[in-house]
């Protein structure tokens, strides 16, 4: 069941990030080509180059990526797969996170100027890169200097050059608002998904400004105890379009918004496949409203 009904897609196939960089509307995250808890290499480091060549051979245009994924060798891994990069490839990274060990525990933020400079400079470096074209701000969280500032260095950077466009991860409808009015904010990302839905208030804020809402986790589906619930609804759909439930998750975001760009992430080139193949599949209005009524999207829950 991986070949979906080939109708002619309802859904837009390309979106423009800032007004000016056009993808395709399915991208790739690449953080799972990391080590065991997102921790260094990549185990098996020829695969890990061999699938993102994959990832641009099947057409994909956007890859998401983040210092914080290694720390650093997720960009190198990126660097050496891909440079010279082709014209149309757009890769977005993220600073701001920092890691003392392994072990998910020693995670904290860091948002005062100089950091964030060097944590742009060094990403730059690492992906053989002048400008980046997309960069966000990895968390709202850090507390050494307020989060306008954080915003205000990233604005500054974009005024230099180093960035072209400016991204914001995992904050808050009201964080994005105020950020707006410091600099332009091109694209966010907040995990959301058939069964999680954190960052619901942040994409209508998104949709209403016109700016790009990339949701993390876009595929998941439930597995918990929750799980008979959703499969009730998701199952049937997904046969209907012939398309695994996985294939429909992602159709269902391309259809919850025009403005949505998933970054599904996975190590094999057939979950590659059928990822991208999940932009060709139709959904009813009815197949949307009914994964949308899932779960509440006004839960007041902060996406931090
Ligand atoms: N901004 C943030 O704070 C933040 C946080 C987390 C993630 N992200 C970004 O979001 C991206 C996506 O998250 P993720 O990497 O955890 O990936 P994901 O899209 O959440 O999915 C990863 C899991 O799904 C499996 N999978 C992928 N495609 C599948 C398919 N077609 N059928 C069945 N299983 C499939 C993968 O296994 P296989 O490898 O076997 O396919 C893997 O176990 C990350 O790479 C990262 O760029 C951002």
């Amino acid at each position: 069941m991986t070949e979906p009904n080939q109708d002619l897609a309802a859904t837009q196939q390309t979106i423009a990030i800032g007004g000016d960089l056009l993808v395709g509307r399915i991208g790739f995250g690449a953080m799972q080509l990391t080590g065991a808890k997102v921790w260094g290499e990549y185990p098996d480091r020829e695969a890990g180059i061999t699938l993102l060549q994959q990832v641009v051979e099947a057409g994909v245009t956007f890859i998401d990526t983040a210092d914080t994924y290694g720390p650093h060798s997720n960009e190198s891994l990126i660097r050496d797969a891909l440079y010279p990069y082709p014209k149309d490839l757009v890769i977005a990274t993220k600073g701001g996170f920092v890691r003392g060990g392994p072990e998910y525990d020693d995670v904290d933020a860091v948002g005062n100027r100089i950091y964030l400079r060097q944590c742009v400079y060094t990403s730059m470096r690492r992906l053989g890169l002048d400008q980046i074209d997309l960069y966000y701000l990895h968390t709202p969280t850090a507390t050494d200097v307020p989060f306008e500032d954080q915003v205000e260095t990233l604005a500054e950077m974009r005024r230099e050059g180093l960035i072209r466009h400016i991204g914001l991860s995992n904050l808050s409808a009201e964080q994005f608002r105020s950020a707006q009015q410091i600099a332009h904010i091109a694209a966010v990302t907040a995990h959301y998904n058939v069964g999680v839905r954190l960052g619901a208030d942040l994409l209508d804020a998104a949709e209403a400004a016109g700016v790009v809402f990339s949701p993390w986790h876009p595929a998941a589906v439930p597995k918990d105890d929750t799980a008979l619930r959703f499969n009730a609804v998701l199952q049937p759909i997904a046969q209907r379009h012939h398309a695994t439930v996985q294939q429909l998750a992602l159709a269902w975001q391309l259809h919850r918004s025009p403005l949505t760009l998933p970054i599904p992430g996975t190590t094999s080139v057939e979950h590659l496949n059928e990822n991208l193949a999940a932009a060709a599949i139709t959904l009813t209005p009815e197949d949307v409203g009914a994964i949308t009524t899932l779960m509440p999207e006004t839960t007041g829950e902060r996406n931090n």
